[in-house]
């Protein structure tokens, strides 16, 4: 079937950089000669028909912003046939041939099932601040999240300093240490507790004893989705245990999600929007499009969605030698 229009969305949690992404699906989509319609606010504007058509003004201005222009939502309604039977109807109304799909997990399972249930060809670029895609070395957003991370870990490392005391920030990542990983090394953090990894809690407490070099305050960095607990449960056990330290504790959160995407951000998503835009009309569906080595890359959903993407595991050990 020759694609002539195309309809982008971004669902789920928004990233810094999806706009870059939306830009490139809109300025590659005039490059091949096909339309492009913006669906606003992810499934749940497909359900409820907020379709609009884009041309390459509309995405003028928009590169350096973070959240997104179109919008995004985890839409309840589209997880039961009568809304993606709707979202279907609208969709054909306009008479779009495809779909690029921006956003994490919950957006490529979406897709798969539009997919098999309509013969709706979709393709999806990895939109999520959590890295935790398998399919592609880096996702949109990460990278800005790491910094804007790092900038607190760094004004909160100031303050810690000052009053000699022991920090615990919880940064996101719902069931993925990637986030903390990274933000943690850049951060020169004592310690780093992610879901990948066990018994954190007891080594870190056991390098925090035997330290010889006399430590005046300390910087340790918990993901969200931490299976020791959360931070303020993490610290309280830590005080506990080391009564004679002054702890405290701040959850980054949402601060993670926004903010002028980075240039890293903006290249990959460029590359992903123009990529995904040219390899539907080559006659890729059914995948996520991802950057691996350099390279681009395209990953079945149904592998992108369970395929666990592990953590670097060299970054990891040569964290606990720089840290012990
Ligand atoms: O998936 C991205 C993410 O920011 C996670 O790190 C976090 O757990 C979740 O979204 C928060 O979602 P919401 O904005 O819906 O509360």
């Amino acid at each position: 079937m020759e694609i002539k229009k195309i309809g982008v969305f971004t669902s789920g949690g928004d990233a810094p950089g999806m706009n870059a992404c939306v830009r490139a699906v809109v300025r590659a989509g005039v490059h091949f000669g096909v339309e492009v319609y913006g669906i606003h606010g992810g499934y749940q504007g497909m359900i409820e028909n907020e379709i609009t058509p884009m041309q390459a003004s509309s995405v003028a201005n928009i590169i350096q912003y973070g959240g997104t222009i179109l919008k995004t939502a985890r839409s309840k309604d589209f997880m039961s046939p009568e809304g993606r039977k709707k979202a279907y109807e609208n969709i054909r109304n306009h008479d779009i041939d495809a779909l690029v799909c921006i956003g994490g997990n919950g957006t490529y399972t979406g897709a798969m099932t539009f997919q098999n249930e309509f013969g709706i060809p979709c393709i999806g670029c990895p939109g999520t601040i959590d890295n935790d895609l398998f399919g592609t070395d880096y996702t949109i957003g990460f990278d800005t999240a790491i910094n804007t991370a790092l900038d607190a870990i760094d004004k909160i490392r100031d303050t810690a300093d000052a009053h000699n005391r022991v920090f615990f920030i919880e940064v996101m990542g719902r069931h993925s240490g990637h986030i903390a990983l990274y933000a943690g090394i850049a951060g020169g953090a004592e310690g780093i507790f992610i879901p990948e990894k066990e018994n954190e809690f007891e080594d870190i407490s056991n390098t925090y004893i035997k330290k010889s070099r006399n430590k005046q305050f300390s910087i340790f960095v918990v993901a969200e989705g931490e299976e020791d607990g959360h931070a303020y449960e993490i610290a309280k056990k830590f005080q506990e245990r080391f009564p004679e330290t002054d702890s405290r504790v701040t959850v980054l959160g949402h601060i993670q999600r926004g903010g002028k995407p980075s240039a890293n951000d903006r290249i990959l998503a460029s590359r992903l929007g123009a990529h995904a835009v040219k390899s539907l009309l080559e006659g890729q569906n059914g995948v996520a499009v991802g950057i691996i080595n350099n390279q681009v890359t395209f990953t079945p959903f149904y592998k992108a969605i369970y395929e666990k993407k592990d953590i670097n595991e060299n970054l990891w050990i040569m964290n606990n030698i720089l840290t012990r």
